[in-house]
């Protein structure tokens, strides 16, 4: 038994404001149990959201001491031995427009939902017979089935911040689920990869935070990128986000680094926009690098040690060709002729 100070955001009236209310603490007591107590013994004003109670429906994340948990799977105490050790302060997620002190608006990821078809559309099962799903079938998506809804991975994104077309993790996680699913029709697998796309899920930066706070342990920073390679397997290499994976790719294998000189040549076709940067510098008598310059021999080590790496039937699928390309420039340079344009 341990008393403690409880800080909880509200807003009421467009007024937000936080309140204190002073507890104590009891044994297995867990977040949401503390504001069920204050609101039943202290302020019946308080509203949150719950229902199963039991980690199952997803209702009740929120941000307890700066972050993202489901209030009824953390106890008070785990949270104390973490930091200040009489000190709670609960508020909304992140991210999200608050409807009233900790309940916050997720109809608009509700219509991403809807928008992104999350049900299995189902092949015509063998004649007579029913589809099986094999346990290392099962696997491939078990965790992925886990995910609740609680929205926790969307509070904490950081390309949500800047980019509203992206859908937020959780409708990838979702994705991911069905199009490795072998009972869903192709088309469909076909479209859901269309609807990705359009949902902009080249434009995750893979800050891995989706991953840290995800009270399921579900990895959707990593699904979205199990997405991103099923774009390219199914030939849709043309957007700028391919064509930036692209860029990386033949560079970082050509000189083992990115050019940021060319990157914009390479994604969006845009050559104006490299002469003009170059004309810029040279007017200002800034030193730039086109190529990187290598040492003598590089471009054959290089070589030698990728296919010493790579299993044979891998190497064969690996497309020279923009890579040649670079290297032919690189030679000239390391020839001594400048103009390796
Ligand atoms: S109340 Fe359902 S997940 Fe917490």
């Amino acid at each position: 038994m341990k008393t403690i100070k409880v800080k909880v955001f509200r807003k009421q009236d467009e007024i937000h404001r936080y309140d204190t209310y002073t507890v104590t603490c009891k044994k297995g007591q867990t977040i949401l149990d503390l504001l069920f107590h204050i609101k039943e013994n202290l302020d019946e004003t308080l509203s949150f959201r719950a229902f199963c109670r039991s980690g199952i429906c997803g209702s009740c994340a929120l941000k307890v001491n700066g972050h993202p948990v489901l209030a009824c799977r953390t106890q008070v105490k785990t949270i104390l031995d973490k930091g200040p050790s009489n000190k709670l302060i609960i508020e909304p997620l992140d991210g999200f427009k608050i409807i009233k002190d900790l309940i916050v608006d997720i109809e608009g990821k509700q219509e991403v939902l809807k928008r992104f078809e999350l049900w299995l559309e189902e092949k015509k099962p063998p004649k007579n017979k029913e589809f099986k799903v094999l346990r290392e079938e099962a696997k491939k998506y078990g965790k992925e089935t886990d995910c609740i809804l609680c929205l926790t991975c969307c509070s904490v994104c950081e390309t949500l911040k800047e980019n509203t077309p992206f859908a937020g993790p959780f409708a990838f996680v979702r994705t991911y689920r069905f199009i490795v699913d072998s009972r869903e029709k192709d088309e469909k697998k076909k479209e859901r990869l269309e609807t990705s796309i359009n949902a902009s899920i080249w434009s995750c930066v893979q800050c891995q935070k989706c991953v840290a706070f995800c009270p399921k342990e579900i990895a959707p920073a990593q699904d979205i990128q199990k997405i991103r390679k099923e774009t390219i397997k199914a030939g849709y290499t043309e957007t700028p986000g391919a064509r930036k994976l692209s860029h990386y790719l033949n560079w970082v294998y050509a000189t083992g680094q990115i050019n940021r000189l060319y990157l914009p040549l390479d994604v969006y076709d845009n050559e104006k926009a490299v002469r003009e940067f170059i004309n810029f510098c040279k007017e200002h008598g800034v030193k730039i690098w086109e190529i990187p310059h290598l040492p003598d021999g590089f471009l054959a080590l290089r070589d030698l040690i990728v296919r010493a790496l790579i299993k044979d039937g891998d190497i064969e699928n690996i497309d020279f060709k923009k890579i040649r390309k670079i290297d032919e420039k690189i030679e000239k340079l390391l020839k001594g002729d400048s103009k390796c344009e």
